[in-house]
């Protein structure tokens, strides 16, 4: 029911708030945010807030000890139980990120720990009736603040990744929520641009992450939509290279990114001999199926060519 949601909103708001108000409070967390170079616009831009120590703190400043509030809680996904049953702050000791929805409003959360040591690096809200993985995309309510129409929208792998590029005057990128894109993903991307370049890892993962893109993509190429695939030397984020390389360099990468056309090809044919008739049999063979995805018009019809003339 509608009311229901509507108490689950402000509660993910009033968390998001307590997170945002105990930062600083915790030099820790201060200095974390210094190491990583997040300005104090930036924290207030993306909301980014402290969830302490302890096991109750979220729990005891939203009202826990009313069941109906308890019940919220457990809904919006901010406890976590124990074999025993007994409740627990799902997020402790992690420097929180509000995930919005494309209105601004709080749906989940992903928690960091500041030391890798101290259990997995992100923990995000699990699937709550706000909050579906598949469909949102982080960040996509502050690239829509920063741009009264987008020409381009950049999907990266990370939070930090997001954070580093909006701060260095490039709000044009959105994460998915550490799930592959899904074509979901994608609808959502080509409806707030026609140009979406995905950027992933240059290793081994990052490569099967962006053909899964390719993948979702594929339906969506109408209307003259492009799509783009950007990989990034293994071992770099876009975090770590606009700290190396600047805006510029970032943007230049950008630029340079590959399109889908030759991506497509140029991966479907790696390990074919396209010097025998054998090798254009197992190119077509693979080709034909996926171009058979791509919507009636222009660019099928392009691609359709180009198979023809490759093989
Ligand atoms: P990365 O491991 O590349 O992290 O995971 P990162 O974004 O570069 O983080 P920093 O720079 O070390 O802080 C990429 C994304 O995958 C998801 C998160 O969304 C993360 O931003 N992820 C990663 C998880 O959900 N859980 C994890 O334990 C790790
Ligand atoms: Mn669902
Ligand atoms: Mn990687
Ligand atoms: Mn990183
Ligand atoms: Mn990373």
């Amino acid at each position: 029911p509608r009311e229901d949601k509507t108490d689950l909103y402000s509660l993910l708001d009033a968390a998001a708030r307590w997170y945002e108000g105990e930062l600083p409070r915790s030099a820790e967390a201060q200095a974390y945010c210094t190491k990583r170079g997040l300005d104090a616009d930036t924290i207030a831009r993306f909301r980014i807030g402290w969830a302490p120590a302890g096991y109750d703190g979220v729990m005891k400043a939203l009202g826990a000890h009313e069941p109906r509030r308890m019940q919220l809680l457990n809904e919006a996904g901010m406890v976590a139980s124990n074999e025993r049953g007994s409740k627990y702050d799902r997020f402790r000791e992690r420097l929180m990120f509000p995930i919005l929805d494309r209105r601004g409003r709080v749906i989940a959360f992903g928690g960091r720990v500041l030391q890798s040591e101290q259990g997995p690096k992100y923990l995000n809200s699990p699937e709550t009736p706000l909050f579906h993985k598949g469909r949102e995309l982080f960040a996509l309510w502050q690239v829509k603040q920063a741009n009264a129409s987008l020409a381009r929208i950049v999907v990266v792998e990370g939070y930090m990744d997001v954070i580093a590029m909006h701060q260095a005057g490039l709000p044009i990128a959105v994460a998915t929520l550490g799930t592959a894109t899904t074509p979901e993903h994608t609808e959502v991307l080509f409806r707030a641009a026609p140009d979406v370049v995905f950027c992933f890892d240059g290793d081994r993962a990052g490569r099967a992450a962006a053909w899964k893109a390719l993948e979702s993509a594929l339906p969506r190429l109408r209307d003259g939509r492009q799509a783009y695939f950007l990989f990034l030397p293994d071992g770099e984020d876009p975090d770590t290279l606009i700290r190396k390389e600047g805006k510029a360099g970032f943007e230049q990468r950008l630029k340079n990114a590959t399109p889908l056309s030759e991506y497509f090809f140029g991966e479907l044919s790696h390990d074919v001999d396209t010097g025998s008739l054998d090798g254009r049999a197992r190119l077509a063979e693979r080709a034909r199926p996926l171009i058979a995805r791509l919507p009636d018009g222009a660019f099928r019809d392009l691609m359709a060519q180009e198979l023809e003339k490759r093989t």
